[in-house]
């Protein structure tokens, strides 16, 4: 197997997707792996904002706050990481951004969970599609 250098983690602000970074912390420590934090502000995330910038700016406001926590805790394991915040439908951006990645990290669950029957859309879409392994934290 590839050595792991470049882990991607999908957070979206869930509990599922901070687990899923806490473990790519601990593989990032175990393997002294860079761990690449990508938030992505999808346009169904806000409907209830008037107009694309402003669901695109509040978005990242919002992304950048949760990305920020989840740095500090990894950051606190002593493992170096990267944040960003990309726009779009969050399956096809993070699979575009698994480019030039050995891992991708995802929470089972997130966000939506309470919305229905239809969860976990991103993370087995991603599982799917990916080139590289994908980790599912419950
Ligand atoms: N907008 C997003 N940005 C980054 N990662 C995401 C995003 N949405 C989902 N993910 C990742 O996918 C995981 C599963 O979420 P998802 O498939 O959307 O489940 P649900 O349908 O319960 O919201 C999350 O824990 C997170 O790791
Ligand atoms: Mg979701």
């Amino acid at each position: 197997m590839k050595k792991i250098a470049n882990i991607l983690v999908g957070v979206d602000g869930s509990e599922n997707s901070l687990r899923a970074a806490e473990t790519a912390g601990e593989l990032g420590r175990k393997w002294n792996a860079t761990v690449h934090l990508l938030f992505i502000v999808g346009p169904s995330d806000y409907p209830m904002l008037d107009g694309k910038e402003v669901w695109a700016d509040q978005g990242a406001k919002i992304g950048a706050n949760e990305l920020d926590k989840a740095a500090a805790m990894i950051k606190a394991m002593g493992v170096e990481t990267k944040t960003d915040v990309d726009f779009g439908h969050p399956a096809i951006k993070l699979l575009k951004q698994s480019e030039g990645m050995d891992l991708i990290v995802l929470g089972s669950r997130g966000k939506g969970a309470v919305k229905g029957m239809f969860t976990g859309s991103v993370s087995l879409r991603v599982s799917q599609q990916s080139k590289i392994p994908v980790l599912i934290v419950p």
